[in-house]
């Protein structure tokens, strides 16, 4: 993690920008705390997703039941709503806050995208949510939070890296591949992206010898060539035959 952290800091990333609240918009009317019942009040809606997905979805559902926890431990779990299908998301908004008395959602996902006007207007004035990966679409009562993609994937990219040499410190050669599920420029390819550049940044860092001696010092003495050890990465393709273009869904 420290040596992680300090390429990190070498390439001038700063952790704490990695995510950002992108709007908040005029206030909405606040319930008094002592009439708010957090432990019940507060529900999740999938974007098609499940709650053990190792996604958003299961993260925020995770979230969700920390928060209530943290304010009351005899809090149970929050609601939930797993849709089934993309229309099944536009009616839970009215589902949840009908049925379960929901008012504070919190939708994971951007498939709530197209129907988050629809959302903030079946909440009113005295409900908010709180969107996780996309645009509030200038509404007041739904706070949009936004990620840095590819600053996540340049992450991943660098520990894939140094995961490797650590792993196999015979070796000086990390190819590294990813794979998208579908053409997208605010998530995936974005991610994509940044984990691809991260080969270019942990090659630029190679050619500064200091750098490298601090990273494998111990590594280069192993393999007998002090200082003429030299560690690449490179990019291979996940596949033998790569899509033609960004709309080739096979
Ligand atoms: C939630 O789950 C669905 C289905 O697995 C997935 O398509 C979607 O990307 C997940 N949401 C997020 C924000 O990852
Ligand atoms: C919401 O905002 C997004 C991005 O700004 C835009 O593409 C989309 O058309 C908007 N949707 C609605 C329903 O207003
Ligand atoms: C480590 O790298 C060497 C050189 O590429 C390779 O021959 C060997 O199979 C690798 N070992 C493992 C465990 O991956
Ligand atoms: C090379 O790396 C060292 C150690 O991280 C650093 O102090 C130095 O500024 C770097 N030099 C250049 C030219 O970037």
């Amino acid at each position: 993690m420290k040596k992680l952290l300090s390429i990190l800091g070498a390439v001038g990333i700063v952790a704490s920008s990695a995510s950002t609240v992108v709007a908040c918009g005029p206030k909405v009317k606040e319930i008094p705390f002592d009439k708010y019942n957090y432990g019940k009040d507060l529900g999740l809606i999938t974007d098609t997703g499940k709650i053990n997905d190792k996604s958003f979805n299961q993260s925020g559902f995770e979230a969700g039941n920390d928060f209530v926890k943290a304010l009351d431990s005899k809090n149970g779990e929050i609601t939930k709503i797993e849709p089934e299908t993309l229309s099944d998301i536009k009616t839970s908004y009215s589902k949840i806050i009908k049925n379960n008395g929901v008012n504070t959602l919190i939708l994971p996902g951007f498939q709530h995208q197209d129907y988050i006007s629809t959302a903030s207007k079946i909440m009113g004035a005295h409900r908010s949510a709180v969107f996780l990966d996309g645009d509030t679409n200038g509404t007041s009562n739904v706070i949009g939070l936004k990620y840095k993609a590819d600053i996540s994937g340049f992450y991943a990219g660098i520990a894939s890296i140094i995961e490797y040499f650590q792993l196999n410190k015979s070796d000086t050669i990390v190819k590294l591949a990813t794979f998208g599920g579908i053409a997208n420029p605010v998530a995936v390819t974005s991610y994509m992206t940044g984990f691809m550049a991260s080969i270019d940044g942990f090659n630029e860092l190679m050619k500064n010898d200091t750098f490298k001696r601090t990273f494998f010092g111990s590594q280069i003495k192993a393999l007998g060539e002090d200082g003429e050890v030299s560690y690449k990465a490179e990019r291979t393709g996940t596949q033998s035959s790569n899509p033609s273009s960004d709309t080739d869904a096979s």
